[in-house]
């Protein structure tokens, strides 16, 4: 058996994993998040290697326990961690969600020049990413800054507090944009243009490269267990999800929401609208575009309007409403956007709002409005000469037949949902699998462990309303831009 364990924003999964890949026992731990400050999100990362140690615990406790021999992670991407010479926790992370160094993004830009910047990490810097969040430390908090021994990355962390050892791997090295996704290492001259010192960078090894041994005295083994140092979580979600090559994409609807693409040739040129980043399959690098308030318009309009409905009674609702919900359109910036714009300060609108509109209309509108921007993601991907014709979709998004219909119209493209989904915990437990040599490779594993449980077809008559509905919403931004009030 193997563990995989995802360390969330919120809460954190793990779960046992049998040699053909059904998941035996599972554990959850929630934590919060501190939010000092507008924008500011925060959290103390021993809290995270607490909750996977007991997690670890109570896993390890089961009738399953003695059989474990590998471990691996998922985490949350771009969390800043900083440790000193020690190795204690200097300050607390700053986390991916946190958006206080917009200022420092444009220095950044400024500084070294977009096209620069895009050559040698190929992504351009955004207020969740980690190099703002280090540079922001450096001018803010000089004297934290100068006890940097490593930084690390969220789960990278909780690996080192169990091992011992400081590792990053790819995947999540990408999303600090010091790494340069083609060559595969820390970009040393970005470093030395922004004046840090590379020795603060951990050391890379593979995704299902071996970190360490678990402590055998501390979870009372008898045997010796493996960990390996995983991969990002949207990675760990893809691969979870048995996106391994371009053969098919995934949409992943959660609190934001995610359209993602492997690659296998490395000849795909970022203009910045979308984030390129390493696989934790090795070899593969992905597309990835965001859309930030995905879910989280969903959870916002039910607690603004109906909060004591049911999520399937709201769904239920806004399939009253017609195609294109009577003329109202909604773009979900509540929280900025991240694809295509790149824009924290553009907000959220409802447009053609009419004496007709209801409250199924304005359920109805956020489901296509979220549905629509992860389409211009998708739109991004085609024009760069990707076909994408099959996509799996999970989440929360993929739990509603009616809204995995309009996917399929609005994506134009096949929509597949997997037989029991576990999100990113699965795609670590695969990492840890093929770290222990059980399968050749990420596809051989794919091929035994993934499978699929139904498949929605585009209705030729929807997509063609839907087409020109999001021609609409496409201007939508323009023209709201800039008319916050
Ligand atoms: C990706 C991103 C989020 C976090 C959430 O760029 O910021 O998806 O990984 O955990």
């Amino acid at each position: 058996y193997v563990i995989g364990i995802d360390i969330g924003t919120s809460g954190l999964k793990s779960i046992i994993v049998s040699s053909d890949g059904e998941v035996v026992k599972s554990d959850k731990v929630k934590y919060d998040t501190v939010h000092e400050k507008t924008g500011y999100s925060e959290m103390n990362p021993e809290e995270w290697y607490e909750a996977a140690a007991g997690s670890l615990g109570r896993l390890l406790g089961t009738e399953y326990g003695s059989k474990v021999t590998g471990i691996s992670f998922s985490g949350q991407m771009h969390g800043l961690v900083i440790v000193d010479k020690d190795g204690e926790v200097i300050r607390p992370a700053i986390l991916w969600n946190d958006t206080r160094t917009s200022e420092e993004c444009k220095e950044i830009i400024e500084n070294i020049g977009l096209d620069n910047l895009l050559g040698q990490v190929q992504n351009t810097v955004l207020e969740g990413f980690t190099l703002s969040k280090l540079m922001w430390v450096k001018k803010y908090e000089p004297e934290n800054y100068a006890k940097i021994d490593k930084f690390m990355m969220p789960k990278d962390y909780v690996i080192y507090r169990l091992t011992g050892n400081v590792y990053a791997e790819p995947s999540d090295a990408a999303g600090t944009v010091m790494f340069d996704v083609k060559k595969g290492e820390w970009s040393e001259t970005l470093m030395e243009q922004l004046g840090i010192d590379k020795k603060i960078c951990p050391e890379v090894i593979p995704s299902h490269g071996k970190s360490g041994v678990l402590d055998k005295e501390l979870f009372n083994l008898e045997q010796e267990i493996t960990l390996y140092q995983g991969g990002a979580d949207n990675a760990c979600g893809a691969l979870g999800a048995g996106i391994t090559d371009s053969s098919r994409q995934l949409v992943s609807i959660g609190t934001s929401g995610v359209v993602l693409s492997s690659e296998e040739e490395d000849d795909f040129q970022n203009d910045g609208s979308v984030h390129y980043f390493n696989h934790c399959v090795s070899g593969q690098n992905y597309v990835m575009g965001v859309t930030l308030s995905a879910g989280y318009s969903l959870a916002w309009l039910k607690k603004t309007l109906a909060d004591e409905q049911t999520f399937a009674e709201f769904m239920e609702d806004a399939e009253t409403s017609p195609l294109g919900a009577k003329g109202l359109l909604y773009t979900p910036f509540l929280l900025g956007e991240r694809t295509p714009h790149n824009d924290a300060e553009i907000r959220g609108s409802f447009i053609g709002l009419d004496a007709n509109t209801n409250t199924a209309d304005m359920k109805r509108a956020v489901i296509e409005g979220i549905t629509f921007s992860l389409n211009e993601s998708i739109e991004i991907m085609r024009k760069n000469g990707k076909e994408i014709s099959k996509i799996v979709s999970i989440g929360g998004g993929a739990g509603n037949r009616q809204w995995l219909q309009m996917q399929a119209d609005i994506f134009d493209a096949e929509i597949m949902t997997r037989t029991e989904e576990q999100g990113p915990a699965y795609g670590a437990a695969m990492i840890a699998a093929v770290g222990e040599e059980w399968f050749a490779d990420f596809s051989v594993i794919t091929e035994k462990w993934i499978d699929y449980k139904e498949t929605f077809t585009p209705i030729a008559e929807n997509k063609e309303q839907y087409r020109k509905l999001f021609e609409l919403y496409r201007e939508v931004y323009e023209k709201t831009q800039g008319l916050t009030a």
